[in-house]
């Protein structure tokens, strides 16, 4: 009997990152992926772009998150990341594990948004074209159409299986009831739901309350998008709001989630990574990596440095049951 199971023990190779199988499938994942959905648009450098990327495959990082509407904007970082994969990546596109996704406002009209055939199998067509490549590794529903039939929209992303434009398919931000439906039909379709993508930090558990960890335990893969809050759970805002930085945007990441509660949690929590001999960004990641469902932690990084101290957490210590009752009591005071 092959062990495919959860507690299948990671695999650990190339430049010391370590590979974790997503859910049942043969698919391996880094257990740190680098997302693009801010910090790879027009408005950055390419050549800063190309530095992060780089480092991050150099360090072992094969798996790279985008959608269509990535940017600013919307498209732009398919763009950047379609020519980096004419360049610098081409030789290396089966060492790559590429995913875009559909779903958000894309283009105007009836057809530039949410779950129809006509959405799904028109911007994926578009994505493919941005990116220079044929099929992507893994195309995601990005989130849930409470108006579109299930059906019509988990049998457009089989078929996309079948014509070679993705090689595996997933969820995300799908509630969870709707979420097991889909697992059953992708299931009874031959096109398994490869991972689920849902937004998992600590101050953030909603996929533990809801139960959605529960839902893909033994059916796909978990991988956690914005682990470090957007920044928050890291050194970035301990003394105020850096020039650049995403919160002086105030589009995603709004200042007056900096509330006095905010900031000493931050704080408390800095300090128990400091007893820990790790950054907050490290232990962050950690504490995520440590839940068993969990494949893998999608990380957003504006510079090579920032990338660089969120690979360390693959060498972080393993939570005592005391540590962990500690950063229970800081997130819940
Ligand atoms: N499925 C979905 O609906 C969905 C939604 C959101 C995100 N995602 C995916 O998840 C990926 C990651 O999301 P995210 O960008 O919000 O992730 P994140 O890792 O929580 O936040 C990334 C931001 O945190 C700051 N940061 C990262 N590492 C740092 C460090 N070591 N020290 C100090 N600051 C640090 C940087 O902010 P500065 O820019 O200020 O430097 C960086 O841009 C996205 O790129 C996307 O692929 C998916």
């Amino acid at each position: 009997m092959q062990d495919t199971s959860y507690s299948a023990r990671p695999e650990r190779y190339r430049n010391g990152m370590a590979y974790k199988r997503c859910g049942h499938s043969g698919v391996l994942l880094p257990r740190l992926a680098l997302g693009l959905w801010h910090n790879f648009g027009a408005d950055r450098e390419e050549c800063t772009c190309r530095d992060i990327a780089h480092y991050a495959f150099d360090h072992g990082i094969t798996h790279f998150d985008l959608a269509n509407n990535y940017g600013p904007p919307p498209g732009s970082a398919e763009e950047t990341f379609g020519r980096l994969l004419n360049r610098s990546f081409a030789p290396y596109r089966d060492e790559l594990f590429i995913a875009t996704k559909a779903g958000y406002d894309m283009w105007d009209g009836p057809y530039g948004s949410w779950n129809s055939r006509k959405h799904i199998m028109a911007s994926l067509d578009q994505s493919l074209k941005r990116l220079h490549t044929d099929y992507v590794d893994l195309f995601y529903s990005h989130r849930y159409d409470p108006e579109t039939p299930l059906d019509e929209t988990l049998q457009a992303l089989t078929d996309i299986v079948r014509q070679g434009k993705a090689l595996y398919v997933g969820l995300s931000r799908w509630p969870r009831q709707a979420a097991e439906y889909a697992f059953r039909f992708l299931h009874d379709n031959h096109t398994p739901c490869l991972i689920y993508q849902g937004r998992l930090n600590m101050f953030d558990r909603a996929p533990l309350q809801e139960g959605i960890l529960d839902s893909v335990r033994n059916r796909c893969g978990f991988i956690s998008f914005s682990p470090l809050a957007q920044g928050l759970l890291t050194d970035r805002y301990l003394n105020g709001i850096p020039t650049g930085s995403r919160m002086t945007q105030e589009r995603f990441l709004k200042s007056d989630i900096l509330t006095p509660q905010t900031l000493r949690r931050i704080r408390a929590l800095n300090e128990l990574a400091g007893e820990r001999g790790e950054t907050l960004a490290s232990m962050a990641l950690a504490w995520i990596l440590h839940h068993p469902e969990v494949t893998s932690v999608l990380v957003g990084a504006s510079s090579t440095a920032q990338l660089a101290n969120n690979l360390s957490c693959l060498q972080s210590a393993p939570f005592s049951e005391e540590e962990l009752a500690r950063i229970e009591k800081i997130l819940t005071d």
